[in-house]
């Protein structure tokens, strides 16, 4: 396939680095263990095959703890009413589990762009492969929702080391606080040290072999700096990754909003910046380059992650040329509204947690039809039943 192509540079680094570590395709059966029909107490994402497809699993209390500051609100919601964060399993998932479990790592990382309507759960789907990466001890790069940093931001200032940008200084220590939570139990394994200096002022420094959490407690604490962090902290992790020390996994939702003509975020000038002139595009356009090796990476397109591009859900559109160049090659994955089998699972599921009262095969229909399965409407059209 088209992946891989530029790939032998990059893979000789690794290869050298001595981790060349090959997985098998896991086919494993999984023991029928269920309360439900249509739940799986199997809640480890490695495992989760086709013969999960339509069954909904409960994600552990300690990673939805951790996943909860990346979670968006409606889901948050949700998720405090069921008592529970449950994903329903679903082919978009399954697929990319399978080719990550299959990946060289050695090789070039590869991409994958996820698509579709708005509402069909490209964002769950997301947080499924997160919940993959972190029990996979992958450090997780997740990015959620990229266009709210260019929304509202707290704070624009000029940025601190090229004063044609912009700093978002306080979305960045926000990220920076997320990303260490999300990823403390995997650092604290790999233990990895930064490998150069940084001068941030006369008086302040991270030194060469510093701990990584020290350079990510830097940018928390001097949000002042806190963009420039993101970048130094992205530039560490492809090191580490190339040299065999991690694996990465970049999950970024609404990737679009990246190469969107414009932003919410006004200059000096009073002027709306483009996203290049805000700082941290930069870091995470580099992070999806197509150059290291031991990562993947995994983003989402969305109509509503720009201003300008309405038209049509498909990838090469929503991206915009240069995005389009940036991440090619790459492999679309469509995310579709419910199956009916899926469609039937949400309904039991919502019964089994009381959120509806138990309903007909008629007043099925009716919903199927008002909702097209969409999942966002089913769930927005539940709420007053
Ligand atoms: C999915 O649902 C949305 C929202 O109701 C609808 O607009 C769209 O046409 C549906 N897509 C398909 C392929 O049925
Ligand atoms: C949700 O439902 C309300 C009415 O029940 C409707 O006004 C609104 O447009 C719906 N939103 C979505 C996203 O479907």
């Amino acid at each position: 396939m088209f992946f891989n192509l530029l790939g032998s540079l990059f893979s000789r680094m690794c290869v050298a680095s001595g981790r060349r570590t090959v997985i098998t395709a896991a086919a494993k059966e999984i023991q029928d263990t269920k309360v439900s029909s249509f739940r799986t107490l199997d809640s480890y994402p490695p495992e989760h095959g086709l013969n999960h497809l339509n069954h909904i699993y409960t994600v552990p209390e300690t990673i939805t703890n951790v996943l909860m500051p990346g979670v968006p609100d409606e889901m948050k919601k949700q998720i405090k009413i069921f008592h529970e964060f449950s994903i329903l399993i679903r082919k978009p998932a399954i697929e990319l589990i399978s080719y990550l479990e299959q990946t060289d790592y050695t090789k070039c990382i590869n991409k994958y762009v996820l698509y579709g309507n708005l509402g069909v759960g490209k964002t769950i789907t997301l947080l499924h492969l997160v919940h993959y990466g972190l029990v996979r001890n992958f450090v997780v790069v997740y990015l959620p929702w990229v266009a709210n940093w260019f929304r509202f931001p707290k704070k624009i200032v000029q940025s601190v080391s090229n004063p044609d940008q912009l700093d978002l200084p306080e979305e960045a220590a926000t990220w920076l606080k997320f990303f260490k939570y999300l990823n403390t139990m995997t650092l604290s394994q790999l233990n990895l040290k930064v490998t150069k200096e940084y001068t941030w002022s006369h008086r302040e420094s991270t030194k060469c072999d510093d701990s990584l959490f020290s350079l990510i407690d830097f940018g928390i604490q001097r949000s002042k700096f806190a963009c420039d962090v993101v970048h130094a902290l992205l530039d560490e992790i492809k090191k580490a990754s190339i040299v065999g020390k991690c694996r990465t996994l970049v999950v970024i939702d609404g990737f679009n909003a990246f190469t969107a003509k414009s932003t919410l975020v006004r200059d000096e000038n009073r002027v709306y910046a483009t996203p290049d002139r805000i700082s941290i595009t930069s870091a995470f356009f580099d992070i999806v380059n197509y150059n290291w090796c031991n990562g993947a990476v995994i983003l989402t397109v969305d109509t509503r992650a720009n201003k300008e591009r309405k038209e049509s859900v498909y990838p090469a559109y929503l991206l915009g040329k240069k995005g389009f160049e940036h991440l090619d090659p790459f492999l679309p994955i469509c995310v579709e509204n419910y199956s009916t089998e899926e469609f039937e699972t949400i309904l039991k599921y919502y019964e089994d947690r009381k959120w509806i009262r138990e309903i007909s095969s008629q007043g099925q229909k009716e919903w199927e039809m008002l909702c097209n399965k969409n999942p966002r409407e089913v769930w927005n059209f539940s709420k007053p039943l």
